[in-house]
């Protein structure tokens, strides 16, 4: 049985004919903790920082254990912006995190990571994920088919008509394909699954190349003049971003774990960089101004 807690009840079950669905909102703590509590294995990907969502869960997992006496799987998903830093777009790092390197894991804060004893956790983190999704809960209208920085970036270097880029854009950020991460789910879930297997990156860009591949796209559909990306003044910062300078940080890190379960995203940067266009169509299709989305 699969069970999903959605506002999209009765859409869903047009999609997926064989799932039962809660209607109901993730931030309704007895909703969540009851739902939870019926199942083995949760997966949370809606938005990680919903503090009621995290405490629905984590006492739905804990009830699930007293009533079952077995600890139930969470898959839980962050965001390698756990690693980042302050940079503001003024330098690269070289700091690059490693998951199968646990003494540099443990130094991580409490905040960014953590561990319970009633539940077996699995956290993802993904980076940058880009590309337009496709599937059936996508095609349907139901699930949000795109990312959030890129065309965030994307948005903002529309409406003040050139690319832009926080500091210099020399941050750099590893990227993921969305379809490739959901790869990972999968293997991730089968791994879990299978006694056998103990789950214990890929690719980089400087946001600079993402700020030049938008001004390409923009000169392209005539939307801009091209050349190079220029920096964010602090006002577009604040308009833009809500006076945010996380585009312009670091976040470097190795996905030894994922890979030693075989994940082999099929991805590169530079797909990434050609994915610009189309996901600079989506956003001129979606409209909605220059509003920030939570970044
Ligand atoms: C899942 O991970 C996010 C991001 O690290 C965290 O904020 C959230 O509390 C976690 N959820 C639970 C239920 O622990
Ligand atoms: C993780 O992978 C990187 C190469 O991508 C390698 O240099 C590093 O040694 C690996 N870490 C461990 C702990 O094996
Ligand atoms: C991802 O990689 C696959 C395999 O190379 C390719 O067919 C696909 O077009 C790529 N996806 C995007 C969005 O570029
Ligand atoms: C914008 O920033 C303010 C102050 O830092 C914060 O309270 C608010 O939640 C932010 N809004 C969004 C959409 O992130």
């Amino acid at each position: 049985m699969i069970l999903i807690l959605s506002t999209f009840g009765e859409k869903i079950k047009a999609v997926y004919k064989n799932v039962t669905i809660i209607v109901g909102s993730h931030s309704d703590i007895g909703l969540m903790t009851q739902a939870v509590s019926e199942v083995d294995v949760v997966y949370a990907t809606a938005d990680c920082d919903d503090l009621d969502a995290a405490t629905g869960t984590l006492q739905g997992l804990k009830k699930r254990f007293e009533e079952t006496g077995k600890k139930p799987i969470f898959i839980n998903t962050s965001g390698t912006g756990v690693l980042s830093d302050d940079a503001a777009g003024m330098y690269p790092t070289e700091t690059i995190w490693d998951d199968a390197n646990p003494d540099q894991m443990e130094t991580l804060k409490p905040t960014q990571a953590s561990s319970t004893c009633y539940v077996k956790t699995y956290i993802i983190l993904p980076a940058t994920i880009w590309s337009i999704a496709k599937g059936p809960l996508f095609d349907s209208g139901i699930s949000n088919k795109k990312s959030v920085q890129i065309p965030a970036l994307i948005r903002a270097s529309l409406d003040r008509g050139q690319a832009g880029m926080v500091g210099l854009g020399k941050n750099i950020w590893p990227n993921v394909e969305i379809h490739d991460l959901g790869d990972l789910y999968n293997l991730l879930f089968d791994a879990v699954l299978s006694s056998s297997a103990n789950p214990g990156h890929g690719r980089e860009a400087h946001l600079y190349q993402v700020g030049e591949a938008i001004s390409e796209v923009m000169l392209k559909m005539n939307k801009g003049k091209g050349g190079a990306p220029t920096t964010f003044t602090k006002e577009e910062i604040d308009k833009y971003f809500n006076g945010s300078s996380y585009l312009g940080s670091n976040s470097r890190c190795r996905a030894n774990r994922s890979r030693a379960l075989g994940w082999a995203p099929k991805n590169t940067t530079k797909d990434m960089l050609a994915s610009i266009y189309a996901e600079t169509e989506l956003v001129i299709e979606i409209g909605g101004g220059a509003a920030s989305e939570k970044l």
